[in-house]
C-alpha cells in the first residue's frame, strides 16, 4: 500500500507530550501518516491530549481502543514493563507495531512477539534506531575501513539524575503531574533498559551481535522522591557491562541514574588509533587520521529532515515515520524486532551474571 497510514499512539506521558506527538501533528506528514487516535488509562489524560493536539479519536481503555480506534499501526510510548502484553494484543487484531526502548523486558517476550508478528504478517520497528543516525553509520564505515586497525574495545554509556527530575513533570494539569515511579520497579525499571539500551543498539550495530557478557549492578539510592512522595527503588539504579565480541574484541556499556547527564559517549580504540564522537563530529585519531579526516568537513546529512529537527526526541519519531514507510512500502524495517531482542538478551543476561558473578554466553543474533 503506499497510502497514508492511520496510526494511533498509546501512552501520553513525557516522550509523548514533549515529542511525538508535535512531531505527528506536523502537516508534511500529510499523505504519508495521520495521528487518529491517542489512548492513556490516566483519567482524563488521553481526551485532555486529543484536544491539545486535534487528535478525532481518544480513548482510556486500551482494549477499546484496540477494537474501535480508526488505525492501522500503533507507536506504544506507555512503561517498558507494558510493551510486551500491550504490543501482543496489537498484533494480535493485525495493526503494525512500534515500540518504544526497551521492546520487551526478555528475550521469551521477544521471542514470542517476532513470531507472533510473523504469523500476522505485521511489521515491528523497535527503538532505538541508533544505525539510522548518519553519524553512527560514519563510525561503522571508518571502523570496517580499517581506520583503527584491529579494534580492541570500546564504551559508551548514559547517565542522567533521574525521570522524577524531567523538567517536563510538575504539579499542574493531567498533561504535566505525570508520575514516573515505573522507572525504579520491576519490570521494565532501571536505567540499563531505558538508556544503557542505546549504547548497546549502538555498540552491537556497529560491531555486530556480541557473543558473552559479564556485569556489576545494583541500587545507589534505595529510595527517590517525586512531588513529596517516597518511591522505594527496587530497579538496580547503576549498572555496568561488558561484551565480549571474539574476534571484534570487548565493549563496556554503563547506565546510571546518578547527578549529571552524560549523552553517551562513544569510544572505540584499536591496535591503529581511536574512533570518537567529540562536538557531534566523527574524529579518528592515530596513525591514519590524515586518511580518515573528522566528518564535519564531510556535512553528514540530519536524520529528520525540516521542522523536525527542532523537536524534541526526533530520533523517536526517525523510528515512527520507518515503520511508517515500511508499512507504505512494504519493506522489512532495518530498525528491527530481532536486534532488539539482541540487545534484551545482552541486559536479561547482564543482569544475571551481576548476580551470579558468572560469565553469560548469548544466543540470539540478528
Ligand atoms: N521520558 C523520556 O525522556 C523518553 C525518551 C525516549 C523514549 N522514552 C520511552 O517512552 C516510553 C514512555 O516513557 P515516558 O517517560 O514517556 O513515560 P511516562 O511515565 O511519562 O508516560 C507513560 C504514559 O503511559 C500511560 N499508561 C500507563 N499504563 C497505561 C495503560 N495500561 N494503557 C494506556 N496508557 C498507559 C501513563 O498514564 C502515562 O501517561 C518508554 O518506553 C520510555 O523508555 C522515554
Amino acid at each position: 500500500m503506499a497510502g497514508e497510514v492511520k496510526i494511533g499512539l498509546v501512552g501520553c506521558g513525557s516522550v509523548s507530550q514533549r515529542g511525538l506527538l508535535p512531531h505527528l501533528v506536523m502537516d508534511d506528514l500529510a499523505g504519508r501518516c495521520r495521528l487518529t487516535a491517542v489512548c492513556d488509562n490516566a483519567p482524563g489524560r488521553a481526551e485532555a491530549t486529543a484536544e491539545r493536539f486535534g487528535v478525532p479519536q481518544a480513548f482510556a481503555d486500551y482494549d477499546r481502543f484496540l477494537a474501535e480506534a480508526d488505525v492501522e499501526a500503533v507507536t506504544l510510548a506507555t512503561p517498558i514493563g507494558l510493551h510486551f502484553e500491550q504490543a501482543m494484543a496489537a498484533v494480535g487484531v493485525g495493526k503494525h507495531v512500534h515500540l518504544n526502548k526497551a521492546m520487551t523486558v526478555t528475550v521469551h517476550e521477544a521471542d514470542l512477539l517476532i513470531e507472533a508478528a510473523g504469523a500476522k504478517g505485521v511489521k515491528l520497528v523497535a527503538s532505538p534506531g541508533q544505525m539510522l543516525r548518519p553519524m553512527l553509520q560514519a563510525v561503522r564505515e571508518r571502523l570496517e575501513a580499517g581506520a583503527i586497525g584491529r579494534h580492541y574495545f570500546a564504551i559508551n554509556g548514559m547517565s542522567f539524575p533521574g525521570h522524577e527530575n524531567e523538567g517536563f513533570r510538575q504539579e499542574g494539569d493531567v498533561l504535566t503531574a505525570v508520575d514516573p515511579e515505573w522507572y525504579y520497579k520491576q519490570p521494565g525499571g532501571g536505567p540499563m533498559l531505558d538508556m544503557g539500551v542505546y549504547c548497546l543498539h549502538t555498540l552491537t550495530g556497529i560491531l555486530g551481535p556480541a557473543e558473552a557478557v559479564v556485569g556489576v549492578s545494583g541500587i545507589g539510592l534505595p529510595e527517590r522522591t517525586f512531588m513529596g512522595k517516597t518511591v522505594q527503588v527496587e530497579a538496580d539504579d547503576m549498572t555496568i557491562l561488558t561484551m565480549d565480541f571474539g574476534e571484534r574484541g570487548f565493549a563496556v556499556v554503563y547506565a546510571g541514574f546518578t547527578a549529571g547527564s552524560d549523552a553517551g559517549r562513544l569510544r572505540l580504540h584499536g591496535s591503529e588509533g581511536t574512533i570518537e564522537l567529540a562536538d557531534g563530529n566523527v574524529v579518528v585519531g592515530g596513525q591514519n587520521a590524515a586518511e580518515f579526516p573528522p566528518t564535519c568537513a564531510e556535512r553528514l546529512p540530519d536524520l529528520v529532515e525540516g521542522a523536525h529537527r527542532e523537536v524534541p526526541e526526533a530520533h523517536v519519531y526517525a523510528d515512527i515515520i520507518h515503520l511508517v514507510d515500511c508499512v507504505r512500502g512494504d519493506g522489512e524495517p532495518v530498525v528491527s524486532a530481532e536486534h532488539a531482542r539482541h540487545v534484551i538478551e545482552i541486559m536479561e543476561r547482564g543482569y544475571i551474571a551481576a548476580s551470579t558473578g558468572g560469565r553469560q554466553e548469548l544466543t540470539t543474533t540478528f
